[in-house]
């Protein structure tokens, strides 16, 4: 749905699925099938290696891609990675930073994150921070805490006046089927807009899209997208099959 200053964003987080060629007939099908009425800004985070398939698949489409991760120096010797610089030369447009996997299985902290930011808007990238808390950090009546916090140390180099986009994903809700009432992800999200205020003024935080993440599926997303804080999903799962994937951009 979205309100009326924020467009509506489905973004698809492919993790580590699909190869190459998988991408391509994911691309062939999503153009085929594509929505031509819909006003939802649509992005796709590909793993690195299907790049081009994504991107000449985007071609024709109002679809922009990025990395689901990339290093926040311009070069040197970081055996492995990708810099913010090399995925602007090939065209793609957004970064995840601090999703909760990286968070936990590649040990990502604040500063690191918050490097990240900056990188990719010096690049001209917008940077999707993703924050959320725990099944523990919840029950401890912690998550307000958290999802603040990780906002204010991930943002804490963002230039405000450039795009970057939140995403809500409490860890407990990702990839486990278990999604967050409309109520709670609501409640975070007015909670982090509220932030977003307190650091950045009243313009900033209305203009920022915070989207949902954690188990969103064709059957959940009509009822969270009708909440006014909740200004997109990052899907993950769902967003494996084209025809998945459209019927959520469909009935948001
Ligand atoms: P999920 O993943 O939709 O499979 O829960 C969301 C994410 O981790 O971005």
């Amino acid at each position: 749905m979205g309100s009326s200053v924020r467009p509506f964003i489905c973004a698809a987080n492919w993790k580590m699925n699909k190869t190459p060629k998988e991408a391509a007939s994911f691309m062939k099908e999503l153009s085929l099938s594509w929505p031509e009425d819909t006003d939802k800004e649509v992005i796709v985070f590909p793993p690195s290696l299907c790049w081009r398939e994504v991107r000449d698949g985007v071609r024709d489409l109002p679809v922009t891609w990025g990395l689901q991760n990339a290093y926040p120096e311009k070069s040197g010797a970081f055996t492995g990675e990708l810099s913010m610089s090399m995925l602007a030369e090939i065209g793609g447009q957004n970064v995840l930073v601090g999703h909760s996997e990286r968070r936990s299985y590649f040990h990502e902290g604040a500063e690191f994150l918050a490097a990240k930011v900056k990188a990719a808007q010096e690049e001209k990238l917008v940077p999707m921070l993703c924050v959320g808390e725990t099944l523990d950090e919840r029950e401890a009546g912690e998550t307000n805490q958290v999802i603040t916090q990780q906002l204010e140390e991930g943002l804490a180099s963002v230039d405000g006046s450039r795009v970057f986009h939140i995403a809500y994903e409490p860890v407990w809700a990702i990839g486990t089927g278990q999604v967050a009432t409309a109520e709670i992800a609501q409640e975070a999200h007015a909670v982090l807009r509220g932030k977003l205020q307190k650091l950045f003024g009243k313009e900033v935080a209305e203009k920022t899209a915070l989207l949902y993440g954690g188990s969103v599926k064709a059957k959940n997303a009509s009822e969270l997208s009708r909440r006014p804080d909740i200004d997109g999903f990052l899907i993950g799962g769902a967003s494996l099959n084209p025809s998945d994937f459209l019927e959520i951009i469909k009935v948001s």
